[in-house]
């Protein structure tokens, strides 16, 4: 089988290309990504001269240069990593998370049409469903659960996903959608809390959390999340949706404290910062749909991938130094320089 892998240049994309690469070597993979200032082609050193694969520079945008490839190549199957994905971006400019989220959306899925494709996979995210209160643990996202974003980036995600089960119903196309809560492990670019804390507190710089640090995540190691969706685009139902997670709720404080406690810093480094806007509260994950149906269940308990992330990121300074000296310096300084 041939299968494109968009966004593969991105911290969960790279890691379903390597998962691809060891668990399925009989396929043939190729990633598009444009590199943005999140791509990065030195994460798919490891895969770049192999046979089977095939790195394409290509924004999902352009639907010429999308085409081109579909005729060139003649894909099974497509799996849309590509996005705009940092809230706080989201946030400063919206424009560009609507052209790549839901415009290069619709590309991809007008080429599938058009080279007849045998399933289109969108990775979409537990954050379209909004938020939960805090005092409700009781409450999940389910699969029934309403679209009720809050950020720009949520509501991109939200866009394409409507998008998606639109070419389905009109078009017949086979599509599947996954909506995952928040994955941690390496090659997290470092904008985003699990790394940037690591990084921070490895220079002992100040560790930014916002408002009171009580928001709730659901985190999930990477590696558990590309199992799951190699299930569903192999033996997932056309036209659904599955949720994926791993019940493993922490709030941010928490995390942080931890963080501090395996690197062996003092939580004096700790800075609360003013609030992201619209922040949402928590997001909890029901994962009930993708076991009973395909028999998933996340393998890795999150104190060990949490150890093994802090391990990368100490042994990996070479993957992450030159971002942390590039336009990132900049995007910090704006981000964080006032807060
Ligand atoms: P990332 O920001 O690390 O990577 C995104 C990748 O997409 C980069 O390589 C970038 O160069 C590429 N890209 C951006 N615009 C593009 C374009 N127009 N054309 C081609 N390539 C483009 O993101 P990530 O954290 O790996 O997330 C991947 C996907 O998973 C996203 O769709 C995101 O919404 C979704 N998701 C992420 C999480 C999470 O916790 N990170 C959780 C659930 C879902
Ligand atoms: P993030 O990693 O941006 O993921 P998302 O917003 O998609 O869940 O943020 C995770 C949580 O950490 C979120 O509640 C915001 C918070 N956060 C901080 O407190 N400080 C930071 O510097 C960052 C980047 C995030």
């Amino acid at each position: 089988m041939t299968i494109i892998v968009t966004g593969g240049a991105g911290f969960i994309g790279s890691n379903f290309i390597f998962h691809l690469m060891s668990a399925h070597s009989e396929d043939r993979v190729i990633c598009v990504d444009k590199l943005t200032y999140a791509g990065n082609l030195s994460t798919l050193a490891s895969v770049l001269g192999k046979p089977n694969f095939r790195f394409c520079k290509v924004d999902i945008c352009d639907r010429e240069a999308v085409y081109a490839l579909f005729e060139e190549e003649h894909p099974d199957i497509v799996v849309n990593f590509a996005a705009e994905s940092h809230v706080d971006r989201s946030i400063e400019d919206p424009g560009i998370f609507l052209q790549t989220n839901i415009l290069g959306t619709s590309v991809l899925m007008d080429a599938c049409r058009k080279y007849s494709i045998r399933r289109y996979h969108q990775v979409s995210t537990d954050e379209v469903y909004g938020d939960l209160p805090l005092e409700r643990p009781d409450l999940f996202f389910t699969e029934a659960t309403p679209i009720h974003t809050s950020s720009p980036y949520s509501s991109s995600k939200a866009s394409a996903d409507l998008l998606v089960l639109a070419y389905h119903r009109t078009y017949g196309l086979p599509v599947s959608i996954s909506r995952c809560s928040n994955n941690y492990g390496p090659y997290h670019f470092p904008e985003k809390l699990i790394p940037l804390m690591i990084i921070n507190a490895l220079h002992d710089k100040p560790l930014p959390v916002y408002g009171e640090g009580l928001n709730v995540r659901d985190w999930l190691y990477v590696e558990d999340h590309c199992k799951a969706i190699d299930l569903v685009i192999r033996k997932g139902r056309v036209g659904e949706v599955y949720n994926i997670g791993g019940h493993n709720e922490m709030r941010n404080i928490d995390i942080v404290k931890l963080i501090c406690k395996e690197l062996n810093k003092p939580e004096s480094l700790i800075t609360y910062v003013s609030d992201r806007k619209g922040h949402d509260l928590r997001y909890a994950i029901d994962p009930t749909k993708i076991h009973q149906e395909l028999g998933w269940l996340p393998e890795t308990k999150f104190a060990d991938g949490i150890k093994r992330t802090i391990k990368w990121y100490l042994e990996h300074q070479d993957w992450w130094e030159p971002i942390m000296n590039g336009e990132y310096t900049q995007y910090y300084e704006k981000m964080y320089g006032s807060r």
